[in-house]
């Protein structure tokens, strides 16, 4: 019998299978080194939408065959964080000037008076286009429901069906204008979610008063639980260190039992805390079970725009979370739209970025950047045993022009296939250079200094 695909000699890794490796947060791999010899070559068989078979060589035909030489086959990338709504904006109806998230709201509320289905719809599918190419296959993505048409959620559910044979795409019901920022805003979340959002989302630190965004906090815990969703809350995304929602999205979690199902996404303020209180709340965290999703593209040119020097770096603890031992994980948050007029889509951007802003260039901290694009997304997004490359499970899957994560990292490496549901969605070749050989230096003239 002839299978449908067959990967011929890659490169896989156990923890390929869908979870992240042990590691000693000291930057001392406790597990396997992904680069070394133990890391083998194997063919994988797909027939249907499912890997079949796993193993150092197959005796068996296929369809379709690829010659992989030893590269680096990966799950696929997960991007836990943007917001489709808004992507590919950029200018329109006017450049952020003062690069503030507070300007970006203002534009935005300006923007989306002619949004149009049509137009969510058409801009969403170029950027999950441009994502997919490059390995991403999980999206999670915030819909702003604080306008009663409530058309960009629906245009991002509509997106959702479109792109389902070969994407799986999150929608969050998130009110850009906080949950009490109009009278009609909480009904328009509970719609959100009777017509299919994924995940209740919020903004606390934007509400009129400190009262208000923790009565938000307990509103959307209360939605969570009647319409059974997960949660995603923008929570303290600014500089001021006395925004200390976190603390209250961590003891709801608590109390609630909602644990590993509840998602903090930006909570830059936690960079901007004061290590006495840092340390409490780090004593609080792990109880909680939270998800943290940090955005360091983005939030390293938001924040930090009222210091002078020093100036900070906008970014949570995403080092000592990840030594703590929670789940992080890393998104785009924007591209081209009025908070963040750059991004390609890449997520080895994103996770390169990480690796800089907050200084994890230890090997495993390096590779531990590359779990919080992959395994560590799929924790938050809840994907469960469908994601990871083992036997019975879907063929979703990625090949690099690498050999290990932190050569796909160091070099941002070319994705060059994409499988999904077991087929060849996308292939890419990498760049090559030719050298014009009359330039090169000739045997005997060159000379070390
Ligand atoms: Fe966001």
């Amino acid at each position: 019998m002839a299978l449908d695909l067959i990967l011929r000699r890659g490169q896989l890794h156990e923890r390929a299978a869908g979870a992240a490796a042990s590691r000693d947060a000291s930057g001392d791999a406790s597990g396997e080194r992904l680069h070394d010899q133990e890391a083998h070559w194997v063919d994988i068989g797909i027939d249907g939408n499912r890997i079949v078979a796993i193993a150092p060589h197959l005796d068996l035909t296929a369809t379709h065959e690829i010659a992989l030489q030893g590269r680096w086959v990966s799950p696929p990338l997960v991007e836990s964080h943007i917001h489709l709504d808004s992507v590919l904006t950029a200018g329109e109806p006017r450049w952020n000037q003062s690069g503030t998230l507070f300007e970006g709201i203002e534009i935005w509320r300006e923007r989306k008076q002619r949004l149009t289905q049509a137009d969510v719809e058409a801009r969403a599918i170029a950027a999950l286009k441009l994502m997919a190419a490059q390995g991403v296959l999980f999206v999670r993505s915030h819909a702003d429901v604080s306008e009663p048409s409530l058309t960009a959620l629906k245009g991002l559910l509509a997106v959702r069906e479109q792109v389902r044979d070969w994407l799986t795409l999150q929608v969050v019901a998130f009110p850009q204008d906080g949950v009490y920022g109009d009278a009609q805003t909480e009904a328009q979340m509970e719609e959100a979610l009777r017509l299919g959002a994924d995940v209740v989302g919020g903004i606390p630190h934007y509400e009129l008063t400190r009262e208000d965004g923790v009565r938000s906090l307990q509103r959307i815990f209360d939605l969570a639980q009647t319409y059974d969703r997960l949660i995603d809350i923008h929570c303290d995304e600014m500089d001021d260190e006395q925004s200390r929602f976190l603390e209250v999205v961590a003891a709801l979690a608590l109390r609630t039992g909602l644990g590993s199902r509840v998602t903090a996404s930006h909570t830059t303020a936690f960079g901007s805390y004061n290590n006495a209180y840092a340390l409490k709340l780090m004593g609080i965290l792990p109880r909680a079970n939270l998800n943290f999703i940090a955005n360091p593209l983005i939030n390293l040119t938001l924040q930090g725009r009222t210091d002078t020097y020093p100036k900070r770096r906008g970014l949570t603890r995403v080092k000592e979370l990840w030594q703590h031992g929670l789940n992080v994980s890393l998104g785009h948050d924007c591209i081209q739209d009025p908070w963040y007029s750059l991004g390609t889509g890449n997520m080895l951007d994103v996770a390169q970025m990480a690796i800089h802003a907050c200084q994890m260039t230890g090997l495993a901290e390096i590779e531990a950047c590359y779990d919080m694009i992959t395994v560590n997304g799929a924790r938050t997004l809840h994907l469960g045993d469908t994601y990871g490359i083992a036997i019975g499970k879907p063929a979703n899957l990625i090949v690099l022009d690498a050999d290990s994560p932190y050569e796909a990292l160091r070099r941002r490496a070319t994705v060059t296939h994409v499988i999904a549901q077991g087929k060849l969605l996308v292939e890419t070749h990498p760049p090559r250079s030719q050298w014009n050989p009359a330039m090169l230096p000739q045997p005997g003239n060159v000379c070390d200094t």
